[in-house]
């Protein structure tokens, strides 16, 4: 009984940024089955709603928000729109991100301001907004997506190194400044995972083999590694840890 109540999210309201394919659609299921209800966020509506309908007729409560987060001044509109459906906020899971792989010489200012108005600007001004109902209730769980890239640089990601580096700062800025709130942030920092996003690098057999080769634990990452970490941090189980990063690499960044 004690060990369930640890990790339950029963009743919890949670909002999922990038929910429609690849970590999000994973981390949905999971959140979901700990008890959460979901607001589930992306720009794909049908994607969504499909991931939405599988929820509820798995007994579940979960409803779709089409919002492109890059939109500041939907932002806002977006949280009001679910604090009105569910009454509450009380997590915020900021998932959504990017990368364009190209080499310093070939990234342009547009190729930049996608990558940090995605990956670093949506997830400070998601948590402004849903902020402003967890900051007067003084309790709130804000999950960043962050990545392995945060601690140590690669090829091709200048900014995208750039954009989960300053993630990673923010996190330690909003925990400080959002404590006596009792609004505790984090991050989870992923080594390469499978998804829609890096399937097409992975299609090439040397790009495989250089990134197993960094692994020390000798294998790619999946949703389900980062599962332990986001129950964790989204329950009250980690009521007294905030601003901290949990880094699910598989090694990669202790070499
Ligand atoms: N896949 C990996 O290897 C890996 C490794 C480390 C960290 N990450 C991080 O994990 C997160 C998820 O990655 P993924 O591989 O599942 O990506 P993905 O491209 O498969 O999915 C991204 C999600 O974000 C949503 N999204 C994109 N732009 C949006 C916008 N403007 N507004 C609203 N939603 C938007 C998409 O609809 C989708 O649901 C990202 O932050 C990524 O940087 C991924």
């Amino acid at each position: 009984m004690i060990f369930q109540q640890l990790f339950s999210l029963n009743g919890k309201v949670a909002v999922l940024i990038g929910a429609s394919q690849g970590i999000g659609s994973e981390m949905a299921k999971i959140l979901a089955e700990a008890g959460a209800r979901l607001a589930l966020v992306a720009r794909n509506q049908e994607k969504l709603a499909s991931l939405a309908v599988h929820l509820t007729e798995a007994g579940h409560e979960a409803m779709a928000f089409s919002c492109d987060v890059t939109r500041v001044e939907e932002v806002d509109a977006l949280m009001e729109r679910i604090h009105h459906h569910f009454g509450q906020i009380d997590i915020l899971v900021n998932n959504a991100g990017m990368n364009i792989a190209k080499p310093i010489e070939e990234v342009t200012e547009s190729d930049w301001d996608s990558v940090l108005d995605l990956n670093l600007k949506s997830a400070f001004f998601c948590s402004q907004a849903a902020g402003r109902y967890m900051v007067p209730r003084k309790q709130g769980k804000i999950v960043n997506i962050s990545s392995q890239m945060a601690l140590v640089g690669y090829y091709k990601r200048s900014a995208y190194c750039a954009s989960k580096g300053g993630l990673m700062q923010m996190t330690k800025a909003m925990a400080i400044e959002w404590s006596s709130s009792k609004i505790n942030v984090n991050s989870i920092a992923p080594t390469f995972i499978e998804t829609p996003m890096t399937a097409p690098m992975f299609e090439d057999p040397s790009f495989r083999a250089e990134v197993l080769s960094r692994i020390p634990l000798g294998r790619l990452a999946k949703a389900e590694d980062l599962f332990g970490a986001l129950i964790f941090l989204c329950s009250s189980s980690s009521d007294m840890v905030t601003g901290q990063t949990i880094v699910v690499d598989g090694g990669w960044t202790v070499w």
